[in-house]
């Protein structure tokens, strides 16, 4: 098994100890452990997550069709710390929740015949992309489709709600956050990722300065927030660092990939690059996070198995910055082939026993299309 560094149990953080400071965070007595569990943590200013924090990947996507308030709905019933959006905007400049702008495997545009004529193609990010768009509806006409379920051939059951729920707005996950908020009594966290948003820039829908003001409308542009913002572009970051406060993470692609903002702008370096100690301390200048691709974390060999674990937990929690690699799934065909279970790639295999391993990591969180799993996990993992 893997030989990363060990994380120390029920650490209570603001975001993670990276954050706070190690010494402060650990060695909390029993009692303040058991509490952490039971509670979860979160502080009435929304300053506070519990470590490691369990992020519903596009709500719960491992059972909903993603990005629909049913999908975030179940996430946050299943317990969730913190809830994922992806924004794309509409024509009209509305901010709405797809993982992409090509709508065309997570709504049903292809069965609306008055909208044949928007399909078309695309070169987003330098891939050439054929279907329909966000940018060419507005949002009236984006509100007659209904969201789907992406992958029907690895998660049938999910195709029960195809239909189901329309694209949500941004402000209307705004709205339900605080309305759940205040049933609750505690604030419900975002987790906010621009998507290609130098595409956006380019066409004039660009993203962040329409995120700023709606963060400010609905009061979560604070530093104390119960919101996070991300994006693989870093100089998206560094823009919403000049219009909020709100706190930001650089997410990592594989470590041979370059930004499509590095790519645009000339910039040389790759994610390899961004990984050194020189790379981490330039995204700690604007950032106070960063969501690497599991493999970064533990590099899987030709047969899917894991290898040695990489110095990155530590060299990002010597610069101050915490951890939410992405994304575990508990399918067979997501898994490490160590935790793989028979030889049905859509069946679950051992998903507890591997996200023990990331925890042993010491990572902060993690980002998982099955919160419940995660949940239960995490639990296993304090009480070790
Ligand atoms: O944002 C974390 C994770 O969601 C990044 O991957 O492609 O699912 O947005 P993606
Ligand atoms: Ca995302």
């Amino acid at each position: 098994m893997t030989q990363g560094a060990r994380h120390t149990p029920g650490r209570r953080t603001v975001l993670g100890a990276a954050v706070l400071g190690s010494a402060a965070a650990l060695a909390l007595p029993a009692a303040a452990q058991a509490a952490e569990r039971g509670t979860g943590g979160h502080g009435s200013s929304g300053a506070e997550l519990p470590v490691p924090t369990i992020v519903g990947h596009r709500g719960s996507s491992g059972y909903r069709p993603e990005h629909t308030l049913g999908s975030y709905q179940l996430a946050l019933d299943l317990g969730a710390h913190v809830i994922e959006q992806d924004l794309v905007p509409t024509k009209d400049g509305h901010l709405v929740c797809r993982h992409e702008n090509d709508i065309t495997a997570t709504t049903n545009v292809s069965d609306h015949p008055e909208f044949a004529s928007r399909r078309t193609t695309k070169v987003v990010d330098g891939t050439s992309i054929t279907g329909w768009f966000t940018e060419d509806f507005t949002l009236a006409e984006l509100k007659t489709l209904r969201a789907k379920e992406r992958i029907p051939g690895v998660r049938q059951r999910n195709t029960l709600y195809d239909g189901r729920w329309e694209v949500p707005t941004f402000e209307e996950v705004l709205r339900w956050a605080d309305a759940e908020g205040r049933r609750r009594g505690r604030p419900v966290w975002l987790y906010v990722e621009t998507k290609h948003p130098t595409y956006f820039r380019g066409i004039g829908l660009a993203l962040e300065e329409r995120l700023a003001k709606v963060l400010r409308r609905y009061g979560r542009d604070r530093k104390d927030s119960p919101l996070l913002l991300q994006s693989f572009e870093p100089s998206s970051m560094q823009r919403m660092a000049k219009l909020v406060g709100t706190r930001r993470v650089v997410l990592l692609d594989a470590a041979a990939t370059r930004p499509w903002d590095f790519k645009v702008a000339n910039d040389p370096r790759t994610v390899a690059d961004l990984v050194t100690p020189a790379g981490l301390k330039w995204i700690a200048s604007f950032a106070q996070g960063i969501g690497p691709t599991l493999d970064l974390i533990i590099p899987r060999d030709a047969a899917g198995k894991l290898g040695t674990p990489t110095t990155l937990v530590r060299d990002a929690h010597a610069k101050h910055l915490i951890l939410h690699p992405y994304t575990m799934r508990n399918e067979n065909s997501f898994l490490p082939a160590d935790f793989r279970r028979g030889t049905d790639p859509n069946a679950y295999g051992d998903a507890f026993g591997a996200f023990q391993v990331w925890f042993e990591q010491g990572i902060d969180g993690i980002f998982t299309d099955n919160p419940d799993t995660g949940l239960l996990a995490r639990e296993d993992f304090l009480a070790r």
